[in-house]
């Protein structure tokens, strides 16, 4: 197995974002930006955007590969994605997603199955989601060598049984179960942790007991950093929009307007015009048109 491409050919203009300098930028009180990718040419836009860092999210599942939702994607899946998206990013820190059931069962699977990401795709660390037994798992992974990213709130994998994809934390019992999740995950050893749908004033009171970086996705605004969906922000598709979802670009639409006037112009023959196509000089194309004269049609060219 060929060993996959590093991030030590970054330009010397931006430096790799390390697990460091994230926690200097929490400090700082600089915002950390992380969004999704889940292929290279994603990749590419988001390393020249200068993103900080990239999640190769489960998310990959609804948003490229057509299911249903987040829980049928498998490792081997996100493998190949993340080693997709590896080869297009030189400087943000790369974090593949622990898809469901990768990880749950015991921390020998959640070892296995991080070490993959690390090894067979290049991730500089990898995310899982959920407090409580998962904050054993997360810090059998940290042991292991790997960071982790934890993810509490809107834990999309589980959404069944927190009721659907609704906002977390909406009582004071829901809201400290929230709390103590996140301080497991902290103690477990993560690097950070995503807060997904959190009333804003919910994460105000638990950010006051945070000492890594949190980054919030429908969380509001008191997080370190935060994250949106690619597919999302960028509005690639039509569909659900959740409440916490801001489009800066309406690029399906274009994708759509882009594909008509192909279409169009290949009905109407003005595609392809004479800047798209190919050459001969004059004297070759007569020679051709001689020898092709030459030949006797009734037995075929090939004689
Ligand atoms: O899979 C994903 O896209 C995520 C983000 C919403 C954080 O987990």
């Amino acid at each position: 197995m060929s060993s996959p491409p590093r991030r030590d050919d970054a330009p010397a203009t931006r430096k790799p974002i390390t697990l460091m300098k994230l926690a200097e930028k929490r400090a700082l009180g600089e915002p950390i930006v992380m969004v999704t990718a889940y292929d290279h040419p994603s990749a590419l836009a988001v390393e020249a955007a200068e993103v900080d860092m990239v999640l190769v999210g489960d998310s990959a599942a609804n948003n490229v590969l057509g299911y249903p939702d987040t829980v049928p994607i498998t490792v081997e899946e996100l493998l190949m994605l993340s080693a997709a998206v590896r080869r297009g990013l030189k400087t943000p820190l790369l974090v593949g997603d622990l898809p469901f059931g990768s990880y749950e069962a015991s921390d020998a699977q959640a070892i296995s199955t991080a070490h993959r990401f690390v090894k067979e795709a290049g991730c500089d660390a990898v995310k899982l989601e959920g407090g409580g037994a998962m904050a054993d798992r997360a810090r059998a992974i940290v042991r292991a060598g790997v960071p982790v990213m934890g993810h509490v709130g809107l834990t999309p994998q589980t959404a069944t049984a927190l009721g659907g994809y609704r906002a977390q934390g909406r009582t004071a019992a829901r809201a400290k179960a929230v709390l103590e999740d996140a301080l497991a995950l902290q103690d477990a050893g993560c690097f950070a942790i995503v807060f997904e749908a959190i009333p804003n004033e919910v994460t105000d009171v638990i950010m006051e007991f945070m000492e890594i970086p949190v980054i919030g996705i429908g969380a509001g605004p008191s997080t370190d950093g935060q994250v949106l969906v690619l597919h999302d922000l960028l509005a690639i598709h039509q569909g659900f929009k959740p409440k916490f979802v801001k489009e800066y670009a309406a690029v399906g639409q274009e994708m759509v307007r882009g594909v008509r006037a192909y279409a169009e112009e290949v009905r109407n023959r003005a595609f392809p015009g004479p800047q798209h196509s190919y050459g001969i000089a004059p004297e070759e194309l007569e020679r051709l048109r001689s020898s092709v004269r030459a030949v006797d049609r009734s037995v075929g060219l090939t004689s």
